[in-house]
């Protein structure tokens, strides 16, 4: 069983499993209480007060095929894990998890290079669990505790690893084909028209579906537009 190492702060957990990626075994987590400088996705900053859920998982995989696909996989069990729980969860393309509209969870992934090759993925969660104050947050936040749901951050990184790890070797193997089903189940967007910001530019258009391989299918002015990576605003 890989270890969780607990910090009370970082500045980012994401950078230490990034630093120390080489004596981290495959399957470590690192978590942090509260963070000086969380990250988001876009270089955008995340506020990691007391109160969060803040922890980054490192894997080594064999197999780097479907590396994209192990974040939307994230995203899905932290879906999974919140509904159990009771709160109506869905999933925002690529790996947003959201409680009526409202952002609970975000996921920042970075790679690992040695020697300009591909070393460990790094899979970096924020999950609003009883922040203080999410004012903030720069975007409409929710945390558990304000949907009436109160689990100890412990308690809630457990049952969301043991979610994760019980499904991953599948989809290191066989992708975004092992859980789609289940992903698009949860998200609520085919069908509606939304923006997507990626490579600098914007693109609107009506969301088609999600792809065999867990990429965002659009319909736009130009035609079917396909989006392996972006920002999708409703
Ligand atoms: C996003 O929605 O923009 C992604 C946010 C990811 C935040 C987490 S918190 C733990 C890990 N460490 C970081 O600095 N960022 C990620």
């Amino acid at each position: 069983m890989p270890r969780i190492l607990q910090f009370l702060q970082l500045n980012s957990t994401n950078a230490y499993a990034k630093t120390h990626a080489k004596e981290l075994e495959d399957g470590a987590v690192i978590c942090a209480e509260e963070q000086t400088a969380g990250r988001g996705r876009f270089n955008r900053k995340w506020v990691s007060a007391q109160g969060g859920l803040y922890f980054s998982f490192l894997l080594k995989p064999n197999n780097t095929q479907h590396l994209p696909n192990l974040t939307q996989l994230m995203a899905l069990c932290i879906c999974q894990t919140v509904r159990a729980l009771g709160a109506p969860a869905q999933l925002k393309w690529p790996n947003d998890v959201l409680v009526n509209d409202q952002k609970l969870s975000g996921i920042l992934s970075e790679v690992v290079l040695e020697q300009n090759r591909f070393y460990a993925l790094v899979i970096g969660v924020g999950i609003n669990i009883r922040q203080a104050d999410l004012s903030q947050v720069g975007q409409p936040a929710v945390s558990l505790e304000a949907l009436n749901i109160h689990i100890r951050r412990q308690d809630m990184l457990a049952r969301l690893l043991e979610r994760f790890n019980a499904r991953l070797p599948k989809a290191l193997a066989e992708g975004f084909a092992s859980f789609g089903e289940e992903y698009k189940a949860l998200f609520p967007y085919i069908g509606r028209t939304v923006c997507i910001t990626a490579g600098g530019g914007k693109t609107a258009g009506t969301v088609r579906d999600i792809s065999s391989s867990g990429t965002l299918l659009l319909h736009t002015q130009q035609g079917l537009q396909e989006f392996s990576i972006g920002d999708m605003n409703a």
